[in-house]
């Protein structure tokens, strides 16, 4: 059998450092440096971000090479994320990605994030992986898109949000209601405890396999600004409830477009992947469409949000290939599917 590669993967897109080392599609470690500074600044601010990995970036590095096991010279690539992404942030990446390979002559693979976070899927362990074609729920902080994937080379998105990504709804909406960012994982835990019906939110009138949030937002805020004109503290007062039906409507509003989209192309291998695939209220509604039929596939929490290992096994599949870059390589912000 052919020697599987050992690749190292440094993924900088947004604010968090992230190195990875895999050996084939098997994760031997994995790194996150999640920068807490934005936290007071209710949102990511580009140019901390990018100082912020230019610090992180190396001991990163240092502590997933050292928790795999392995050494520098045991390095067969380096796979690194190339955008989309905030630039200055994705640039760290980038020029350490390209130093490195220099120095310790190994080739280069460019990765794009969005679909390393539906390669995440395609990591090796206990959860299984799914058959092509698969369809696939991205939805992050910068992206909510319907993608059918063919092969791992081989994705078409075939609907996608015309304003909003669904994690930027969990956080705008998060920071109308005063909570520190990011706001979803936190509108998680309170719905948890609060009841979905308590109030309701319009749904988007767009076209069939499109989504679009940003009418939520409004539609919230318009709302809580009226309650809390009778009442100051209606927010804190009804955080939970607030939280449980603002959580319902953006994953109704999701399982809606994803049922059609597995209508229309007639597949029942579904995922969810990104930051927001770390929703408890998503992952139960998929779990539920086991029972019409479908094989559905939900990543490990490390795996929804920004991390390096999803870079790395992207980065295998392009190994397989031979797909590398050389020394003029550099970073796409607005890198397509
Ligand atoms: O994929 P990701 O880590 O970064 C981007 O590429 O954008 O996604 C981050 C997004 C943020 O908007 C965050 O609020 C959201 O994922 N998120 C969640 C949850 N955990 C993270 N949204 C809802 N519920 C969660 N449990
Ligand atoms: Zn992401």
């Amino acid at each position: 059998m052919e020697k599987e590669p050992v690749i190292l993967a440094i993924e900088s897109s947004c604010d968090d450092t992230s190195a990875a080392v895999l050996k084939g599609r098997v994760v031997l470690s994995n790194e996150v440096a999640t920068q807490k500074i934005h936290e007071e600044f209710g949102g990511v601010v580009p140019e901390l971000a990018s100082r912020a990995h230019q610090k992180n970036i190396i001991p990163v590095v240092d502590a997933a090479i050292k928790k795999s096991g392995l050494k520098k010279s045991d390095l067969d690539a380096i796979a690194f994320t190339r955008g989309p992404g905030l630039l200055g942030s994705l640039l760290v990446g980038v020029s350490f990605s390209k130093s490195l390979g220099l120095a310790l002559g190994i080739p280069l693979i460019e990765v794009n994030h969005m679909e390393a976070h539906i390669l995440a899927h395609m990591i090796e362990d206990e959860n299984g992986t799914p058959d092509f074609p698969f369809l696939c729920l991205t939805v992050s902080g910068g992206h909510t898109q319907l993608v059918v994937v063919k092969s791992a080379l081989e994705m078409e998105v075939i609907g996608e949000t015309i304003d909003d990504a669904a994690g930027e709804a969990f956080d705008k909406i998060s920071k109308i209601m005063e909570l520190p960012y990011p706001g979803g994982p936190l509108i998680d835990k309170y719905a948890k405890e609060g009841n979905p019906e308590a109030y309701s939110f319009s749904h988007p009138k767009v076209g069939e396999l499109e989504f679009s949030f940003s009418g939520l937002k409004t539609n919230v805020l318009r709302f809580l600004q009226k309650e809390v004109r009778q009442d100051e503290n209606f927010v804190l007062n009804n955080l939970c409830d607030i939280s449980a039906s603002v959580q319902k409507t953006i994953v109704d509003i999701l399982m809606k477009k994803l049922e059609l989209a597995s209508k229309k192309t007639g597949i029942k291998n579904v995922a969810i992947a990104g930051g927001v695939s770390a929703n408890s209220e998503l992952r139960s509604r998929l779990l539920e469409k086991k029972k019409r039929g479908w094989k559905v596939f939900i990543p490990d929490f490390e795996f929804c949000t920004d991390n390096a290992a999803m870079i790395g096994v992207s980065g295998y599949y392009k190994f397989q290939k031979e797909i590398f870059v050389d020394q003029s390589a550099g970073a796409n912000a607005r890198l397509k599917i």
